[in-house]
């Protein structure tokens, strides 16, 4: 069965919009939680729960994955940058996988996927502490063959494919492409023996499509989910998309 990730980084954008100042991060008048979002989203049936600590915390706050690792009952999975400061937080806080994404300061979110060709070393040296360390790694890349091959040779177990493109492509003429080039980039992740995700821009639409990539193991999705759930609350926003999830374009 195909799993479902909700990422809760925009629950806090939410809050940091009112917040940033504040001092504190939780408790009193500041809310939204993101802790409550993500027991929330357990409870419709998440499968684990997905933050991005950012250098800038733009989002997210230190607080709120210790928080986290203490209080969700699913798997808590933190996306973070290759750096020594990230690397040496991941190895204290022990979420269950991380997700080593490229982090540009000027970014409105995560762009491109990592480059781990051009980064060899630095997610080599990332890749090797969380295997020592029992902490399952995942590699965000464009579904690109080089970028595939060298992340199984590294010996990250896991890969998530950037469904960005595919999913700025979908009222375009370039969709069936970026839908193929995801095809083909899943195969042979599949075929390499990674165990393949996907992730970025998945939404209520496009879901129909996505799910119909070969070999998938889970999904990662945030922006649409907190969205839908301004509306729907959150247990009815992961609900929808857990039903969307086992539907495709041909039911
Ligand atoms: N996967 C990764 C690696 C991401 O960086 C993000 C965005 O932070 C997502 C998934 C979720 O993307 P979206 O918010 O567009 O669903």
């Amino acid at each position: 069965m195909l799993l479902l990730g909700v990422n809760i980084d925009h629950c806090a954008t939410l809050r940091q919009a009112r917040y940033r100042d504040a001092g504190v991060t939780v408790g009193g008048a500041v809310e939204p939680d993101p802790v409550a979002f993500a027991l929330a989203a357990e409870q419709a049936g998440a499968d684990g729960v997905t933050v991005h600590l950012r250098e800038d915390r733009r989002h997210m706050q230190e607080r709120d994955v210790w928080r986290l690792r203490e209080s969700i009952a699913t798997r808590l999975n933190l996306e973070m940058a290759c750096t020594p400061a990230m690397i040496a937080l991941a190895l204290k806080l022990r979420p269950d996988s991380v997700c080593l994404v490229p982090e540009n300061r000027q970014e409105v979110t995560t762009e491109g996927g990592l480059d781990v060709v051009g980064l060899r070393p630095r997610v080599a040296e990332t890749v090797a502490a969380m295997n020592a360390a029992g902490i399952v790694t995942s590699l965000f890349i464009d579904p690109d063959e080089p970028q595939i091959a060298l992340s199984a040779e590294l010996k990250a177990p896991w890969i998530e494919l950037h469904t960005g493109a595919y999913a700025q492509a979908y009222y375009k003429a370039n969709r069936a492409a970026e839908f193929e080039r995801l095809r083909r980039g899943a195969e042979r992740g599949h075929e390499l023996g990674l165990v393949v995700n996907a992730g970025h821009g998945i939404n209520y639409v496009n879901i129909a499509e996505v799910r119909l990539l070969p070999h998938l193991h889970e999904l990662n999705i945030g922006h649409s989910i907190v969205s839908r759930a301004l509306f729907t609350g959150v247990e009815e926003a992961v609900r929808e998309m857990r039903a969307r999830m086992k539907k495709g374009l041909r039911d």
